[in-house]
């Protein structure tokens, strides 16, 4: 419901879908309620990224997140948000036993989370599995490029797509997710032209990640955007805000208060009866 009480519709598959080739799909990472909260009413979908590994747990990568991790991360996205799709990553290890099992850890996360949708890493390799959740009542979401949960088998994370043969596969990933009934596809890291061509070449909106303005969306970790995360920032990145810097001035006007008996101040203290 609104301030008004009118009900609000979520964002939907269909509404993505509408969007391809018109006003680009805005998109973050979210993974608590408060930031669900904050970003719900300026992103068409959230969505619980494994990258919580890295940005909330301080993982090296995002290979030990687990899928009640997900849940759970998934549950309050969900509740804090009303207008955005919620949109839940599988993380590693979920996905690579085939079209059953994967519907069952699938099937799990949507039911326990609330979420809307699943994204899934993978390509043509992965289009039989994507195409028995679909047809099962689970909307898929494809990433193609680079594949963050690859990392071990490219040896780290680098630009995709630079070589003929290379380009010529992920194009082929991306007609094959299409094929399968994703209905959207997240393309990471590749170069931009490569980008360009899927997004001209489906018929289902591309997200773009350090891919190209041409995609039908964009989608950044909101951590990164913000300036909050600052192990590292990928050179995609365009950071709007540098809150950590914030956050560290706050804090240490906060100490400096309580180790000089400034906080609590009477205001701030329980009156006497
Ligand atoms: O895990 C994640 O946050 C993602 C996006 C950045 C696309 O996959």
């Amino acid at each position: 419901m609104s301030a008004a009480g009118e009900k609000i519709k979520r964002f939907s598959v269909n509404d993505v879908l509408a969007r391809k080739g018109g006003t680009p799909l805005v998109s973050l990472t979210a993974y608590t309620a408060p930031m669900a909260r904050l970003l719900d009413p300026h992103c068409d979908f959230l969505l619980v990224g494994d990258s919580l590994g890295m940005v909330v747990y301080g993982m090296d990568t995002t290979l030990s997140v687990t899928l009640d991790m997900m849940i759970r991360h998934g549950a309050a996205v969900v509740r804090a948000s009303r207008r955005a799709m919620v949109v839940v990553d599988m993380p590693f290890g979920t996905t690579g036993e085939g079209p059953g099992v994967t519907f069952r850890h699938a099937a799990r996360l949507l039911a326990e989370s609330g979420a809307q949708a699943v994204k899934i890493e993978g390509g043509e390799e992965m289009a039989e599995t994507v195409e028995y959740l679909v047809l099962r009542g689970i909307p898929v979401m494809g990433h193609i490029g680079l594949r963050p949960q690859m990392v071990n088998v490219m040896g780290g994370y680098r630009t995709q797509g630079r070589d003929a043969r290379a380009a010529e596969q992920i194009v082929a990933d991306a007609r094959a997710l299409e094929n399968a009934g994703a209905f959207s596809i997240v393309i990471e890291g590749t170069v931009a032209a490569l980008a360009r061509e899927i997004t001209r070449t489906v018929t289902v909106p591309t997200i773009g990640i350090g891919a190209s303005v041409e995609c039908d969306g964009q989608i950044l970790v909101a951590e990164d955007l913000l300036g909050l995360f600052t192990e590292f920032t990928p050179r995609f990145v365009r950071q709007y805000a540098s809150l950590a810097g914030e956050v560290d001035r706050a804090v240490a006007a906060y100490a400096d208060d309580v180790k000089n008996r400034r906080f609590p101040g009477t205001a701030e203290m329980v009156a006497p009866l």
